[in-house]
């Protein structure tokens, strides 16, 4: 791939530049996961089958804020593949029975249904535990610095735990028994979403040693598309279509989650999504570079249809 630019899109669109991420995840990502082999070989298939078919966004930013302050975007791909890992397997327990009991996920059988219930929980352990051992690898990329790993580590332990993306988990099931509260959503929505987006934009940024006031300003901009990303996932619940999301519709409504559209009604959900809109793009507008890059891809976001 060739996503190294200073500033990628004055060589490529945007939608090479995530195809071209996409393709270099889908690559390198075997590399991470144990050989299948002895008994727990299906285990291995079961985590190689959940992996497949994301977009990689969270790869993608990881990768664009460590090129936005000038460390090559391949240099991160350890980190990268990291966040992609971690996301799979907590996708893998958001569909599990006992959390939203979803069949399809990425086009094809979620894991518990393309295996079974004790493969799935285990398959989304294995993820996340490989997630950390991908975080590490990071230290052997020359040029990147030891503590600037370790820095990462922790804070993909904190924004993704109980204080952050499980956390969220933890609250959306508890709201889908309550009438829709704003402050309850906007707990949930940061932490269950947001918070990964964050710590992937902060982890880009910290190993290309960012100074501080900049990792601040890709924090802002990227809770701000964090909660884009979600508004965007709750109206797509409703009027998306499930071949190109690849996971069914309407299963919000039934669950009675906690969503925008059920705060707001779905106009309300629209508005409060270009609101974000606006104000993730004028954060983007204050970074030192790339601008075009991050301002494009809240479009990509706010558009997308999967
Ligand atoms: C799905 O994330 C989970 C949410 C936070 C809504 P994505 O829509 O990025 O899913 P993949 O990784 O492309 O499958
Ligand atoms: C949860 O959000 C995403 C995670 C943090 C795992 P949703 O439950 O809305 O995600 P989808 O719609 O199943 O992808
Ligand atoms: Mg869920
Ligand atoms: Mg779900
Ligand atoms: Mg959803």
């Amino acid at each position: 791939m060739n996503c190294n630019q200073q500033d990628s899109t004055e060589h490529t669109s945007i939608g090479n530049l995530l195809r071209e991420t996409a393709h270099h995840i889908d690559t390198v990502l075997p590399d991470y996961l144990p050989t299948p082999d002895g008994p727990g070989a299906h285990l291995i298939e079961a985590m190689t089958h959940s992996l497949q078919g994301g977009k990689r966004l969270r790869p993608l930013v990881v990768m664009q804020a460590a090129a936005t302050f000038g460390l090559p975007a391949e240099k991160v791909t350890p980190t990268a593949c990291g966040f992609e890992l971690l996301h799979t397997g907590t996708l893998i327990h958001d569909d599990l029975p006992a959390i939203d009991n979803s069949a399809l996920r990425r086009g094809q059988p979620s894991c518990h249904t393309a295996f079974d219930e004790p493969t799935a929980l285990l398959a989304g352990d294995g993820l996340i535990i490989a997630a950390y051992g991908a975080l590490t690898r990071q230290a052997a990329v020359p040029g990147v610095d030891a503590q600037a790993v370790l820095r990462v580590i922790s804070e993909f332990s904190a924004y993704t735990g109980a204080a952050g993306l499980i956390g969220g988990e933890a609250a959306d099931i508890y709201g889908e028994a309550r009438e829709p509260n704003a402050d309850l959503l906007e707990y949930i929505h940061l932490n269950k979403t947001a918070k990964l987006f964050v710590a992937a934009a902060r982890a880009g940024a910290i190993l290309s040693a960012a100074d501080e006031q900049d990792i601040h300003l890709i924090s802002d901009y990227a809770t701000q598309m964090g909660l884009l990303f979600q508004v965007t996932d709750d109206i797509l619940d409703i009027s998306g279509d499930q071949a190109a999301l690849g996971k069914p519709v309407g299963a919000d409504q039934t669950a009675t989650k906690q969503t925008y559209p059920a705060l707001l009604g779905l106009g309300g959900a629209r508005q409060y999504a270009e609101e974000l809109a606006a104000q993730a793009k004028d954060l983007a507008q204050q970074l030192p570079s790339n601008q075009h890059f991050w301002q494009g891809l809240i479009d990509v976001i706010a558009n997308r249809r999967s």
